[in-house]
């Protein structure tokens, strides 16, 4: 059987601390199912669709990388996909207390399901997605810290 794990995350936009943990993934699991939240309570830059297309071009077709869209519990869409081990990235401190609930609260609503922290690289842990679309919205280079196809719908999203 295949190891699989779920990648959960509103990926709005995919940046290169998602892809650095894709990868390093990808060293633990034979395959990932990246799964993009469709948050209809969250005003987004780009739609689910958008932030699944940006995420599969970023990952240059890998066949081990599935990305998928998915509404409600995560527990229920790991269920759904035969996944027990959801992967999380973690940067700093601050993510810490967020991580730690929401992974109570995941296997408080499905003991089965385990998730299984990353620490995120150096060169990445004050990315967030947050901050690259504050700063490409106000006109800042976000060069380097998103895929290039992601710079490019930035781009196309913000220039006049
Ligand atoms: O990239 P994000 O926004 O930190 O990802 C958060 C995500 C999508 C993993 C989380 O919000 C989620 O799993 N939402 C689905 C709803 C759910 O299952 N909630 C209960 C767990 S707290």
């Amino acid at each position: 059987m295949p190891r699989i794990a779920l990648y959960p995350g509103s990926f709005d936009p995919p940046t290169n601390g998602h892809l650095s943990i894709i990868q390093r993934g990808l060293k633990m699991f034979d395959g990932l199912t990246v799964a993009v939240l469709r948050n209809p309570a969250k005003d987004a830059l780009f739609t689910v669709e958008e932030r699944a297309e940006l995420l599969r071009e970023a990952v240059n077709g890998d066949p081990r990388v599935t990305v998928k869209v998915f509404e409600g519990l995560l527990v229920k869409f790991a269920e759904q996909e035969r996944v027990n081990t959801v992967l999380r990235g973690l940067r700093a401190v601050s993510d810490f207390e967020y991580e730690f609930q929401m992974a109570n609260m995941n296997r408080k609503l499905d003991p089965e399901i385990e998730t299984l922290f990353m620490m995120t690289g150096e060169d990445y842990f004050y990315i967030s997605s947050r901050f690259v679309r504050d700063v490409a919205r106000l006109g800042g280079d976000v060069t380097g810290l998103v895929p290039a196809n992601v710079l490019r719908a930035l781009k196309k999203r913000f220039d006049k």
